[in-house]
C-alpha cells in the first residue's frame, strides 16, 4: 500500500443533528475517512480540505430546525454544484429538496421510531433493498414535492417522499436514519453512497494512520524536545507511544499525581511506563493542586482550574528539561463536548481542551488522536502492541476524582470517594461484569442524609453508584447491575466507610445525565 496516498474521504455537515458524529462513524468503519465540518463550509474550504484527502461525498446531516424558519441553517449554495456526492438525512434530506424549490412543510403526522419504507426503486443508494424495509425516523416535518428534475424512490405512510435522487446529478436524500442501527439495512444505504456513488476506496486503515501520525509529529516538531502529558489511560498511552516513534528520547512523559487518582494509579502508571524505551517523570503536585480548589465548588471552574495547573506543572518540567512542545491524548469527543464545533452546545469544558489557559508557554501543542474516536484510539493502540490492561482500561477522566465529589474538593472527601470508588470497581470486577461496562464508579454527593450506625443516629455522606454501557461515551445507557451486587457493594460501603450512611444507584442515561456528575 502506498502511504503517501491521500485517502478517499466523506465530509459530514453538521446540521446540529444528535446523530452526526454517528454518521462520521458508520462512514469510517467502512474504511473511508470522515470528517465532520460546519454546515456552512464554503467551497474554498472544502479544496483546502483536499490536501490532506480525497473528499469524495458530503453527507448533510440530521438537525433540530425547520428548513423554512428564518434563521435556518443552511449550506452554501455553490457546494451544491461542485459536482461531489451529496446525500442528505432527515434534515440535510429537507433542505435539498427545499433549496431545490420543492415543498416542505409539518408532516400530518410526525413521525417517531420503527416505520416500515416502499421502496419503489431500488437502485445506486437503495441497491439491494427489497420493497418493504424497516427503517428509523424522527422528524415532524415532511418532504411533500419535489421539482421535475428529481425523482421519487420511496415512500412511508406519513412521508410520500422519504427518499429521492436527482435525475441528472448524483444528489441523494433519505428521511430516515440510515446511521442507526434501527433502520435494519442502514449500512448497506451508507455503503451504497460510499461506495457505488462516490466511488470511495475503502483504504483508510489503522496502519495508514500510524505512519502517517508519526511522520506528522516529527514534521511539526523538528529537532525540538517534547513532553508527553500522560494519565495512563489508553488515550494518552497510545499518543506516547506514536510520539516515542516520532521523536525517540527527545521525549519525556510526565504523569502528574494531583491527588484525584483512584486508589492504586500513580504506582500502576509509574510501574508500566517505567518498562517503556521513554524517560518517565512522575510530579508530585498532591498539595498545589488541592490549594487551587480550596472553596471552589463551580464544576465548570473546577475544570479550568485543573486545567491551567497542569499546563503550569507541564511548563515547569518542560523548562527544566528545555522542552518546547506539550503531545496530549486529546479525542474527537473530547473536542465536541467542548464545544469545538461552531453551532454545537458546549457541554463541558473537557480538561485538555477548552480548559487549557490562553497563555502558555509552549511553542505548540500536538494532538495525534485528535480526530479519532475511543474505539478507533483501542484499535491503534493494539496495532502498537500496548498492554491489554491499558488498552482495554475504562476511562477516567483527568480532572480524576476532582470531578467525582460534587461541591468543593476537601481530602476527608477524596478519601471516601477513593474507597468507595475501589469497592465498586472490586465488586463489579469479581461479579464478572467488567468487560461489558463502558465505565464504573463511585460518586460522592454534596448531601448529607441521616441514617443508623451501631443503634445510634448517624448522619452522613451519599455515595452514588454509576455504571454505564456506551459505545464511544457520546451517548451511554445506565447498566442493569443485578441487585445481588449493588447490595454487595452498598454494604461494603456503608460497613467500610464509617461517615458515609447512603449509596445510591444512578439510573439515567446520557442524554439527559452526562456519564459524570460534573
Ligand atoms: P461525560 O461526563 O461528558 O464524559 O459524559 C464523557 C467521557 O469523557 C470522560 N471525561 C473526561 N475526560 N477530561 C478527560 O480526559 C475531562 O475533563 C473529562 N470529562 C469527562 C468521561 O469519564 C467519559 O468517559
Amino acid at each position: 500500500m502506498v502511504l503517501s496516498q491521500k485517502p478517499d474521504s466523506i465530509l459530514v455537515l453538521d446540521f446540529g443533528g444528535q446523530y452526526c458524529h454517528l454518521i462520521g462513524r458508520r462512514v469510517r468503519e467502512q474504511k473511508v475517512y470522515s470528517e465532520v465540518v460546519p454546515f456552512n463550509i464554503t467551497p474554498e474550504e472544502i479544496k483546502s480540505l483536499g490536501e490532506k484527502f480525497n473528499v469524495k461525498g458530503l453527507i448533510l446531516s440530521g438537525g433540530p430546525s425547520s428548513v423554512y424558519v428564518e434563521d435556518a441553517p443552511k449550506p452554501n449554495k455553490e457546494i451544491l454544484d461542485l459536482g461531489i456526492p451529496i446525500l442528505g438525512i432527515c434534515y440535510g434530506h429537507q433542505l435539498l429538496a427545499y433549496m431545490f424549490g420543492g415543498e416542505v412543510k409539518p408532516g400530518k403526522e410526525k413521525e417517531y421510531g420503527v416505520t416500515y419504507a416502499t421502496i419503489i426503486k431500488p437502485d445506486k443508494i437503495l441497491f439491494g433493498l427489497k420493497r418493504r424495509e424497516k427503517v428509523w425516523m424522527s422528524h415532524g416535518d415532511t418532504v411533500y414535492k419535489l421539482p421535475k428534475e428529481f425523482e421519487v424512490l420511496a415512500y412511508t405512510k406519513n412521508s410520500p417522499i422519504a427518499a429521492f435522487r436527482h435525475r441528472r446529478k448524483p444528489i441523494y436524500g433519505l428521511q430516515w436514519h440510515p446511521e442507526v442501527t434501527h433502520t435494519k439495512r442502514g449500512t448497506l444505504m451508507l455503503r451504497n453512497f460510499i461506495f457505488r456513488v462516490c466511488r470511495c476506496k475503502p483504504k483508510w486503515v489503522m496502519e495508514n494512520f500510524i505512519e502517517k501520525t508519526v511522520k506528522e509529529i516529527r514534521e511539526t516538531v523538528g529537532d525540538s524536545r517534547c513532553i508527553i502529558a500522560l494519565s495512563g489511560g489508553v488515550d494518552s498511552s497510545t499518543a506516547a507511544v506514536l510520539a516515542s516513534k516520532a521523536v525517540g528520547k527527545r521525549l519525556t512523559a510526565v504523569f502528574v499525581d494531583h491527588g484525584f487518582m483512584r486508589e492504586g494509579e500513580p504506582e500502576a502508571v509509574s510501574e508500566t511506563f517505567k518498562k517503556f524505551d521513554m524517560s518517565f517523570v512522575m510530579v508530585d503536585a498532591r498539595r498545589r493542586f488541592l490549594e487551587k480548589l480550596k472553596g471552589v465548588v463551580d464544576p465548570e471552574l473546577k475544570r479550568k482550574i485543573i486545567g491551567e495547573e497542569f499546563i503550569r506543572v507541564f511548563e515547569e518540567v518542560a523548562r527544566e528539561i528545555k522542552a518546547e512542545y506539550l503531545i496530549q491524548g486529546t479525542i474527537y469527543p473530547d473536542r465536541i463536548e467542548s464545544g469545538f464545533r461552531k453551532h454545537s452546545e458546549k457541554i463541558k469544558t473537557h480538561h485538555n481542551v477548552a480548559g487549557l489557559p490562553t497563555k502558555i508557554e509552549f511553542k505548540g501543542i500536538v494532538e495525534p488522536l485528535r480526530d479519532l474516536y475511543k474505539d478507533e484510539v483501542r484499535r491503534v493502540a493494539e496495532s502498537l502492541g500496548l498492554p491489554k490492561e491499558i488498552v482495554w482500561r475504562q476511562p477516567f477522566p483527568g480532572p480524576g476524582l476532582a470531578v467525582r465529589v460534587v461541591g468543593e474538593v476537601t481530602e476527608e472527601k477524596l478519601e471516601i470517594v477513593k474507597k468507595a470508588d475501589r469497592i465498586v470497581r472490586e465488586e463489579i470486577e469479581k461479579a464478572g461484569l467488567a468487560d461489558s461496562l463502558w465505565q464504573y464508579f463511585a460518586v460522592l454527593a454534596d448531601v448529607k442524609t441521616t441514617g443508623i450506625k451501631g443503634d445510634a443516629r448517624a448522619y452522613g455522606y451519599m455515595v452514588a453508584v454509576r455504571a454505564v454501557k456506551s459505545e464511544d461515551a457520546m451517548t451511554a445507557s445506565f447498566a442493569q447491575i443485578p441487585y445481588r451486587v449493588l447490595e454487595k457493594i452498598s454494604t461494603r460501603i456503608t460497613n467500610e466507610l464509617p461517615s458515609v450512611t447512603r449509596v445510591v444507584f444512578d439510573v439515567t442515561h446520557k442524554p439527559p445525565a452526562t456519564i459524570e456528575w460534573e
